[in-house]
């Protein structure tokens, strides 16, 4: 996946803001502009439909749904990103067919 460039998609629709996902993309930016990370792009994201269980953050194409991620993930989504594991406990909150529907959305070329 060396190759591929990966993104990073903070959802930042109402119930995602008001839980703090500002903070997170805007950490998240952070770390890539300090080149901690390199072929990442954070982008915002309109809502990814798992609102109750928000922030959500989606990485892509590696299909990772994150729920209720907060600052404090941030170092550890960044460790993934520069070759780490997926953080686990972070997955799975979501219903899944949600879940899958984004990926197919993105998958389509709708990042
Ligand atoms: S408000 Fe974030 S998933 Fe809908």
């Amino acid at each position: 996946m060396a190759d591929t460039k990966r993104h990073v998609l903070v959802c930042n629709n109402v119930d995602c803001r008001a839980r703090g996902s500002d903070a997170v993309r805007e950490a998240l930016c952070a770390r890539v502009a300090a080149g901690e990370v390199t072929n990442v792009e954070v982008t915002a994201y309109p809502c990814f439909g798992g609102c109750d269980f928000g922030p959500n953050v989606v990485i892509y194409p590696d299909k990772c749904f994150y729920s209720g991620v907060s600052e404090g993930d941030v170092p550890e989504i960044v460790a993934q990103l520069q070759g780490g594991p997926p953080v686990t406990r972070l997955t799975g909150k979501v219903d899944p067919m949600t879940e899958e529907l984004i990926f197919e959305l993105l998958d389509a070329g709708l990042v």
